[in-house]
């Protein structure tokens, strides 16, 4: 099965090597098509696939085609790709906010899975939701789950919508993270650790907490009970937490991003 990836960015060379590494994708089946000659000079030295710069009859030989450019680089791409597709191609976008009818209008074409990853997925634990056009067989849509689990997890979601709830949720996901961990480093430098022992105390946590809660079946507030002893130090942090609402503002804040995610699906 021949693949071409259109954008060969952060995404598209992630999707690339996971790809060649699992081996699922054979070198001489995969073709990254950039504009930018720089980049694909580097993909070529590198042997990560055939990189090129020109679109060509040879597009229409492909089996799959990865849609990862920018959401607005699109506007140039559709024109140039459309009348090199035809309806028998599987189509993978993993654009943010571009909905499965939009390409299926804009170039002609009928099988359409479209995945919202995450930047983890550069490092093989990547989460992954995905949705498909109901004209996508199902033997195609394993094929598709197959390629994006060489990143990480997926799930496949029936209603599309849910794509912008996993933006919200999964997509920007690690940075909500960041922003914790770096609240973390920040306090630690502030109570006299040095910026290093700061990185290890603060990512050897969230790394034991997170293996703790993978391997148990205990909720958080279980695990949460398990550290909060009363009248302690963990409790006294929670307290405040709590008077603060931090929790109804995160939430607040991940609202907020579904609401972006729905009105980039809308423009
Ligand atoms: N990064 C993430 O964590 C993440 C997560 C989920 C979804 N996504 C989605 O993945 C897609 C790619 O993101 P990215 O971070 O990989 O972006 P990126 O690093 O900017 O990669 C996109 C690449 O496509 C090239 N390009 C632009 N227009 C093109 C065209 N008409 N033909 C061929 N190549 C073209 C860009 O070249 P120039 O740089 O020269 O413009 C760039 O090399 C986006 O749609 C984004 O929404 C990304």
């Amino acid at each position: 099965m021949s693949i071409l990836i259109i954008g060969g960015g952060n995404m598209g060379k992630t999707y690339a090597q996971s790809f060649l590494n699992s081996k699922l994708v054979k070198r001489e089946d995969l073709f990254i098509y950039d504009k930018d000659k720089l980049k694909i000079d580097l993909i070529n030295q590198f042997q990560i696939g055939t990189g090129v710069t020109v679109l060509g009859d040879f597009v229409s030989k492909i089996d799959t085609v990865v849609l990862a450019v920018k959401p607005q680089d699109t506007k140039k791409l559709y024109p140039e790709l459309k009348p090199l597709v035809h309806s028998g191609q599987l189509f993978l976008s993993i654009m943010a906010g571009i909905r499965i009818h939009d390409i299926q209008h804009a170039l002609g074409v009928d099988k359409v899975v479209r995945a919202m990853p995450n930047l983890p997925a550069q490092i093989g634990m990547g989460m992954t939701v995905f949705s498909a056009s109901d004209k996508v067989p199902k033997p195609e849509l394993t094929y598709i789950q197959n390629l994006l689990e060489t990143t990480g997890h997926s799930i496949i979601v029936d209603k599309e919508e849910m794509l912008d709830a996993a933006t919200a949720i999964s997509g920007s996901g690690p940075a909500y993270v960041f922003y914790f961990l770096d609240t973390l480093i920040q306090s630690a430098i502030e109570m006299g650790f040095s910026p290093s022992e700061s990185y290890l105390l603060a990512e050897q946590t969230f790394l034991g907490s997170v293996n703790l809660f993978r391997r148990n079946n205990l909720t958080c507030t279980q695990w949460i009970e398990k550290v909060a002893s009363r009248g302690g130090t963990t409790e006294a942090a929670l307290e405040v937490f709590k008077e603060k609402s931090v929790d109804k503002g995160i939430k607040e804040g991940i609202l907020k991003a579904l609401d972006r995610a729905k009105e980039l699906s809308f423009e």
